[in-house]
This record gives C-alpha cells, structure tokens and sequence, in this order.
C-alpha cells in the first residue's frame, strides 16, 4: 500500500553454529564464526517481505542476521525505484559504505527494483558491489551466493521472464503478528507512469492450496493477521484446479482457525468486484479496509495513464463499498503533476477528495521512470506547481481526516496492541479498519486483542482507553 518510503533493517536471528572463511558458511557442527548479514530495506510492504525471503534464504545456508551494518560481512541493501528521489538514493548509499568501511570492506549487495532496473551499470557506478539481484530472481540466490563463496565478486541475477514464486518455507518474518504472504508477483497492468512491470515481471499467481496451506501453517506457528500482497492482488487467478475466485480465497483463508484478521493489498480499482465487499461482509476476520488506488480525480488524466477506468467507474466501486454492512474504510494512492495535467484535472482530484472522504490518502509528484510509456513524453508540469499541488492536496485530505476521526470519539474498537512507548507508557494499537490508537497499557499487552474507547482524535491517529 502506498509506497511512502519506509526503511526497515534486520534484526538477529537465532546464532546458527556455523563456520565462514570469508563469505563461506560451512557444515553444521563446527564452532567458527558464522557470515553475518544486515538487510537495510526501502519502498513497499513488498520489499519489505522480499527482504524477509532473502533473510530467510541466507539463515538456511547459515547465515547469522546482525543489527548493523558494521557487524556484518554481507550487507544487502533492497531499493525502491518507484520514483527518482527513491532511486538515487542508492548511490549516495553505496558511497557512504564504501568510506564508512574503507579499511574493512565488506561485501556488498543490490537487490531489488533499481538492482533490475540498473543491472550491470551498478558495477560501473559502484565498483563495491558484488552482488546485483532483481526480486524475480530470489529463487536463484543460493546459486548466487554460492558464487559469491566461490570468490565471484561479479554475480548478477536479472531474469524476469521466470514463473516460479518464490517457496515461502524460507521466509524469516520480521513481525511477530502480522504475517505478509505474496499471492501474485509482478503486474502486467503497464500503467504509463510505473515502472513495476519492468522491475518485477510478468503476473504470476500462486495456487491456491499452496496458499492455504501456507495460511494454516502460519496461524499453526502464532501469526494471528495474515496480510496477502500483489502489486495488484485482486488480479489473483487460480492456476489450481480448485478454480477459486479472489473472494472466495479471501474467504478461506478468513475462515482458518487462529486467523484473526486477513488484510489484502493493493487492490486494482479495474479489479475490483461486489463479491469482494460481499466476503468482508461475512467474515469478520477480514479487516474493514481496502486499499484502492485512484491516481487522479480526472477521467482525460485517468486515460492518459492507462489505469482502465475513468472517475465514475471508480466512483461505482466506491459506491459498492460504501453500501458495505460493515463500515469499510478506505484509503487511496494519489499522483499530483502527472504530463499535461491541466489545473482543472487537478481540481477534479480535489473533489474526489470531497467525495470519496478517504480515511488515508498516499500523494506523490509525479516522477519521470525510464522505460515507461509516459518516460518518454515530456514532464510538463513544472516542480513548483506539482509541489503547490501535492501540498494543497495534502491539506484538504488533512482537514478530511480531522474530521472522520473526530466523528469515531466515543466508539468501541478491537485493537491488536502493536508496540509499547516507554516514555509515554502508552501502547500503540491498529483497528480493524488500519486506525492506529494510542492509550495507556503496560508492555505485557502487546500482541493481545483489547478493547478500546477512542476518547480524542487527531489527524492520524485516535487516543483512547481501554475497557
Ligand atoms: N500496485 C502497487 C503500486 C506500486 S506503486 C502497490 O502495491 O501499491 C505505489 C504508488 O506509487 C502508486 O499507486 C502511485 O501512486 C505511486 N507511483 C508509482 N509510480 C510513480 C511515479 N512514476 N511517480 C510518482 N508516483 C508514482
Ligand atoms: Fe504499477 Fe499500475 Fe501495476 S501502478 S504496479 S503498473 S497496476
């Protein structure tokens, strides 16, 4: 769900007993040091799990997770190239490793979409790196490590033309309660401004018995929400026999003994079908919430970007989830400034805004990506307005918020207890509905369901009280 940069890092595992010489584990059993590793993450909740298979992946050739970048002989760094400030990141990064650790270097790693993006380049720009790996190539990272151990210090994977899914029996989840699980990789929607088609290949979807196996095995093992993720995650077809339908899946898998909560995203508005409210409906482990991408208020801008909807189509689905029993909130991702958008598009989007009463809203510039439709034609909104707009946006969807939240003081939510602040001694909680709430708690709540009075609204968040 939008992809507002969030930066999470590796924390230690387990020590494995294992031997490394170098970048070398060896057999189980003996008493050396193991390779240690740090996985510094940017972008989506899809990276964040991609770094949650590739942790995995090492640990089972023995690999030990460290907590920073100086303890670790491999450091990978997973990037986002969404949009050109989060792509440029990545060498400015690679340059502070390489001065941080001049007279200790490590091995160092890319992975991810600027990674598939930038393939062999990376290794002319930054002669440091060893390792240049895509998302659609994880499955072969043994064979890519096993290089590295060789003493290969050039080992590309870029394939984007596999169908194999990753197999998620190596994933080490870095959340003890919330459990990502990818149904469909890639996306083949080619819409003009994104460039994810290019850096995470063709849709492919996993079975769904392989699914709902992972699901028991999950819930067997603790993890209570079960979050399923697809760049677009409607877009799930059933390659099993079993033929399910995404909302009968999302039924399923709500319907799984231990399962609390079941939240799925990103959803494609062209996707986006009644049965699908239908099943949140009926299954009250899947959370009151969706997600559901709009780009622009403007149909002529919708068009342009080739989303495959114009704004009363999308108005209908929202329509359709507001006719929902259940109070579903909804959230959105917002492009301001996209080629040609005219102040009349932009103010369209506005009154989407007024429309729609969107709990949460994602807005970003628009930002020219190579290899897209729209990369070649020319950026014509300049910077400043794309900037009045997005701030103009921002503070209407702020007022909006102020005001749906104020209207929540008073009621009754189940809150899953994420996190404890000492200094304020509160915890911080989630709704069902993707509200965080902060109340006073004690550290021992968190991972408990409480129940909870929201009694003042800001707004982001609720502050409540427990019951
Ligand atoms: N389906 C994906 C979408 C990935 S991109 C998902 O999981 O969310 C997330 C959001 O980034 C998009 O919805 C869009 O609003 C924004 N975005 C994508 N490409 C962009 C670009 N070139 N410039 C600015 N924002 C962009
Ligand atoms: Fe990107 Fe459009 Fe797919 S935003 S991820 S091409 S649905």
């Amino acid at each position: 769900m939008g992809n507002d940069l969030i930066q999470i890092t590796s924390t230690a595992d387990t020590p494995q007993e294992q031997v490394g010489a170098g970048l070398r584990p060896a057999p189980t059993g003996s008493c050396e040091k193991a390779v240690t590793f740090f996985i510094e993450t940017f972008g989506c909740a899809m990276n964040v799990h991609d770094s949650e298979k590739v942790a995995g992946t090492l640990v089972a050739r023995g690999y030990r997770a460290v907590d920073s970048h100086a303890e670790a002989d491999l450091i990978l760094y997973n990037t986002c190239s969404i949009r050109e400030k989060a792509a440029g990141k990545v060498f400015s990064y690679l340059g502070t490793l390489k001065k941080a650790f001049r007279n200790n270097p490590k091995i160092i790693g890319v992975l991810g979409c600027v990674a598939q993006q930038e393939g062999e380049a990376i290794f002319e720009r930054a002669p440091q790196v060893s390792l240049v790996c895509g998302s659609a190539s994880y499955t072969r990272l043994p064979d890519l490590l096993e290089e590295i151990e060789h003493g290969n210090r050039r080992v590309m994977g870029l394939d984007l033309d596999t169908d194999e899914c990753f197999e998620t029996e190596l994933t080490r989840r870095d959340n003890p309660f919330r459990a990502y699980l990818t149904i469909v990789e890639g996306c083949d929607q080619r819409c003009a401004f994104c460039v994810v088609p290019y850096t995470r290949g063709p849709e492919r979807s996993r079975p769904s018995d392989k699914i709902l196996d992972e699901c028991r095995r999950l819930a067997g093992e603790g993890y209570g929400e079960i979050q399923l993720l697809g760049q677009i995650v409607n877009a799930w077809k059933d390659p099993s026999s079993a033929r399910l339908t995404f909302a009968e899946l999302l039924g399923r898998v709500a319907e799984i003994p231990g399962v609390r909560r079941v939240r799925f995203t990103t959803s494609h508005p062209r996707y986006f079908t009644p049965d699908i409210v239908e099943a949140i409906d009926s299954h009250p482990a899947l959370c009151e919430q969706v997600h559901l991408p709009v780009q622009s208020g403007s149909s002529a801008v919708l068009a342009r970007m080739l989303r495959g909807y114009t704004r009363e189509q999308y108005l209908e689905k929202i329509d359709c989830i507001r006719r929902a029993r259940r109070a579903i909130s909804i959230s959105t991702d917002i492009i301001v400034g996209f080629c040609g958008e005219t102040q009349e598009d932009f103010e369209q989007t506005m009154s989407l805004l007024d429309a729609v009463q969107y709990d949460q809203v994602f807005s970003f510039k628009y930002s020219p990506r190579p290899n897209t439709a729209a990369g070649s034609i020319e950026d014509s909104v300049p910077e400043e307005v794309k900037a009045a707009r997005l701030a103009a946006l921002q503070e209407r969807q702020r007022q909006i918020q102020i005001g749906t939240n104020q209207a929540l003081v008073g009621q009754v939510f189940e809150v899953l207890a994420e996190s404890f602040q000492p200094r304020l001694g509160q915890v911080v909680g989630r709704t069902s509905s993707n509200r965080i709430v902060n109340f006073p708690g004690t550290p021992g709540e968190v991972g408990q369901y409480l129940t909870v009075r929201a009694t003042s609204a800001g707004p982001n968040s609720l502050v409540g009280e427990k019951l």
